[in-house]
């Protein structure tokens, strides 16, 4: 949610400011600007849209300097437009800033400050941070960092900042509270930016800023780090395990696509070095000292959101089946403001592709406050919620990029598909054979789900004929309920078409009102998973006119003679279907999307890692 980034050193700032905003460009992209420093000064360019649309604006215009901050926007206070993209300026021109977050207490100090004569240009709250940043610096007579230091102590919300000064050529200030910042080392030179993403081309030696931390980022000297209530922090440098590839499109047109095809090698990723090839054993090593604690468990709580909710709702019927805990998933957003129970007994674990979202990470710091153990799975290493948690697993999708999430769906399915068997073999509430069969099937569920890839094609026709519709409809039982409520997501979130998701047997109790001869129906109906009851849901969407896309199990007849398509799976067991069946539903959203000409990897108001509330 909104993109930064920031140079300093010897170089021109503005192409590797540009090129950090293309790659932070999923966060946000309704407004971007950059502002740069050089003798003269700092200049401001700003433009609503794209990065493109940005570059085309400042070809013309002075951008030289060796000092930059840009910024991405997803807009939160004020619409869209140049006045309110970032930087904002001071009311004396003399400071810039960059802000990813939201300041709640906005308000107030933008009131005290008017009654001190300042004006504001903006409606944003970054705005209102930023004189009042200027309005300590003056009348303080402090430095930039001691200025920044005393304006946060007066702030709450969230955010990561950036704050550059006229004539201060060398040096920035950031700071962060619940919005990440990664600093990327140099050779007198320092990189700033929300993820590794903008970095990693030029060096692979970061440091994480910590919540309540401030930097003072000066390309002659070692990094200076304080916390709010100033105290000294001695930097930590991380080693960067990314590479360049995985951040590019690699010959596909979009990273949607790119990262769809990814999944059998994310599948493997996620599972190397996590089943014993000798004894078959699940072994994560990053909750093995929680395994006692999961296996007492009276509940485990999942709390997630979008996408990621889903990924929940599967692993409660994982857990549920192999090792007979109870479990709840919850809404990380509801969860958090309805004074739920939690139990010092209760598990907590917390799914997040990015490791960022706002309400998942209020969710948990709730349960850690009521003595909860608190878990995570989560995609981003080094991200907020596996900071907070006890123990977590990551997933080791690799960097989703796409703004519709797809290959890290898949890899939380399977980490908790392992965390179920694992507990299930561990607690006895899994027999042997059940326990083996399903560890076989897990890993060489890849070549299932590259197979499942090869129906492209014919997804592809299939979309022709449905590009032009309203409204879609996604039925499934049992294992693929969640897979109906995931493939319409999917669908409306990229291609703009309104799709509900339904456990098939709810039709009759409403939905079935809106078939027609026009409306389309999805249906997975694989073999065993309540295939009778899901055949007979499907007579009566046929009965009604309905048109049917069915996907089922290779070698199936009866839905065949019923449904409109097919698109077959390979025979899988149930338990894993979810990570077969998901995958046909992915690529009719994206070819949908891309015949009705919508952006597929940036779809409109929508931005990846939801860092408000
Ligand atoms: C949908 C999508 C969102 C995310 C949700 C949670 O394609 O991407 O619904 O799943 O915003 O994000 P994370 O997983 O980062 O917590």
């Amino acid at each position: 949610m909104c993109g930064i980034v920031g140079y300093v050193g010897s170089k021109e700032a503005y192409p590797i400011i540009i090129k950090g905003l293309r790659r932070l460009e999923y966060r946000g992209y309704d407004s971007a600007g950059v502002a740069i420093g050089n003798n003269s000064g700092i200049s401001q360019l700003k433009q609503k849209g794209k990065v493109a649309d940005l570059e085309a604006y400042a070809a013309d215009k002075d951008s030289s300097g060796s000092i930059g901050i840009g910024h991405t926007r997803w807009a939160t206070h004020g619409v869209p437009n140049q006045v309110n993209a970032h930087p904002h300026m001071s009311g004396d021109g003399k400071l810039s800033i960059i802000h990813n977050g939201i300041i709640e207490n906005y308000a107030s100090i933008k009131t005290a400050l008017q009654a001190k004569g300042h004006t504001f240009k903006s409606d944003t709250d970054t705005e209102v941070l930023i004189h009042l940043i200027e309005d300590i610096k003056n009348h303080e007579k402090v430095s930039l960092f001691e200025a920044v230091r005393i304006a946060l102590a007066e702030v709450i919300g969230a955010y990561a900042i950036v704050v550059m000064e006229e004539g201060l050529n060398n040096e920035f200030i950031a700071a962060r509270k619940g919005s990440p910042i990664v600093i990327g080392v140099g050779r007198d030179e320092y990189y700033i930016a929300s993820d590794a993403t903008p970095i990693i081309e030029y060096t692979n030696e970061v440091v994480y800023l910590e919540d309540g931390e401030i930097a003072r980022v000066n390309s002659g000297e070692e990094l200076e780090i304080k916390t709010i209530e100033n105290e000294s922090k001695t930097p930590y440098i991380h080693e960067l395990e990314l590479s360049l590839d995985t951040i590019e499109k690699g010959g596909f047109p979009h990273f949607m696509l790119k990262e769809i095809y990814e999944q059998p090698k994310s599948i493997l990723d996620t599972l190397r070095g996590r089943i014993n090839p000798e004894t078959k054993e699940v072994k994560l090593g990053g909750i093995s000292d929680y395994e006692q604690k999961i296996m007492n468990a009276d509940r485990i709580i999942i709390v997630a959101c979008g996408t990621s909710w889903h990924a929940g709702l599967i692993g409660e019927y994982l857990f549920e089946d192999f090792a007979r805990i109870p479990v709840e998933v919850e809404y990380a957003s509801e969860f958090r403001y309805r004074n739920p129970i939690i139990r010092e007994t209760d598990v907590v674990l917390a799914i997040s592709q990015s490791g960022e979202t706002a309400d998942t990470l209020a969710a948990l710091e709730l349960a850690k406050e009521k003595g909860a153990t608190i878990l995570g799975i989560c995609n981003v290493v080094g991200s907020s919620i596996p900071r907070l948690t006890h123990a977590g697993s990551y997933t080791h999708a690799g960097p989703e990029i796409g703004v519709a999430s797809t290959k890290a769906f898949t890899t939380q399915v399977v980490v908790l598909t392992l965390m179920a068997l694992g507990i299930g073999k561990e607690k006895g509430t899994l027999s042997n054979t059940d326990y083996h069969q399903l560890i076989t099937e897990l890993e060489l569920i890849h070549e299932k789900v590259e197979k499942v890839l090869k129906t492209n094609d014919q997804i592809e026709e299939i979309a022709k004929e449905f590009k032009d519709v309203s409204n879609f409809l996604y039925l499934g039982r049992g294992y693929n309920f969640p897979v109906a409520l995931e493939g319409a997501l999917k669908l409306k979130e990229i291609s703009y078409i309104h799709a509900e998701g339904y456990p098939a047997a709810e039709m009759k109790h409403g939905p079935i009102a809106l078939i027609d001869d026009e409306m389309p129906i999805v249906v997975i109906a694989t073999k065993k998973g309540n295939y009778e009851k899901v055949v007979s849901n499907i007579q009566e969407v046929k009965a009604r006119g309905g048109r049917l896309i069915a996907i089922v199990t290779e070698g199936d007849k009866t839905v065949k003679e019923l449904a409109d398509y097919c698109i077959e799976i390979p025979n899988c067991f149930e338990e894993l279907t979810p990570l077969l069946t998901n995958i046909p539903l992915q690529l009719l959203s994206y070819h949908i999307a891309l015949m009705r000409g919508c952006n597929v990897d940036q779809p409109r108001n929508l931005a990846k890692s939801v860092t408000v509330e």
